[in-house]
């Protein structure tokens, strides 16, 4: 049995408004305090807008309040940006960077997200490092030397497992429906986890990509993954809560 404990993140991305959202994280706040004896951590990643609103429904609740991105720098002339200080006065503890959907979209390179990881680093913050091949990485074989550059290069010269989470998301399992085996999943990683070093077995690793309840049960005969990180599911309370309890 590993002795780390479980992890399930959603992953709003840019959905929500403000009564959608605020009905959303109240309807898991009343599902958690259904549940008390759950013992996994849960996350939710709202939008910037909702963080807020969102942090005064989770104030009473033991869900944590994540954010999607932050900025490297602390403050400064960076339009439209966020920076990690911000996000803790905002309430967070976690926030993701490095996901796949801004590192396409945005361009942004892994030594950007080393930074971006620094910085969460400083603010307290716990970052959710997302990292994952490609369809033409996976189908040339190539997967894992893909995760390992990108993961080397998503550090920060020094980190702990405390505030680090690992999200393994292959690029081609998100938002598909498409999956990988778990013996594939596991196998990465304990790959992940010799990439990490001395700190490895104490880093939780998690799965994002296409995850529902179903897929979650069936992974979790894996004592490698340490939890879930959930996009389009996380916005269906039922759907989301049903992962948290399979996890339990
Ligand atoms: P998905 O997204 O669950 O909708 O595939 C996962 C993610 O992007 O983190």
């Amino acid at each position: 049995m590993s002795r780390r404990r479980k992890l399930v993140a959603g992953n709003w991305k840019m959905h929500g408004r403000l009564t959608s959202g605020l009905s959303l994280a109240n309807e898991l706040v009343q599902r958690m305090k259904a549940h008390r004896n759950l013992t996994t951590e849960v996350v939710i990643c709202p939008p910037f807008t909702l963080l807020w609103p969102v942090a005064e429904v989770l104030s009473e609740s033991a869900i944590k309040l994540g954010a999607q991105d932050c900025h490297p720098e602390n403050h400064g002339a960076y339009t439209g940006d966020i920076s990690a200080a911000m996000l803790v006065d905002m309430g967070c503890r976690y926030v993701i960077i490095g996901h796949s959907e801004r590192r396409g979209a945005h361009h942004e390179n892994s030594d950007l997200v080393a930074r971006k990881f620094a910085a969460a680093q400083q603010a307290g913050l716990t970052a959710i490092l997302c990292v994952g091949e490609t369809r033409a990485e996976y189908d040339s074989g190539k997967k894992n030397e893909a995760v390992e550059t990108q993961l080397r290069q998503s550090l920060p010269e020094k980190f702990t497992a405390a505030n680090l989470v690992v999200a393994y998301e292959p690029v081609w399992a998100i938002g598909s429906g498409v999956t990988p085996e778990v013996s594939e999943v596991e196998k990465m990683h304990r790959h992940i986890r010799k990439v990490l070093g001395p700190v490895g077995e104490a880093v939780q690793v998690i799965y994002g990509g296409s995850v529902t309840p179903q897929l979650a049960e069936s992974y979790l005969a894996s004592s490698e993954i340490d939890g879930f990180l959930i996009g389009s599911v996380s916005l269906n309370a039922d759907g989301f809560w049903a992962v948290c309890e399979k996890v339990g």
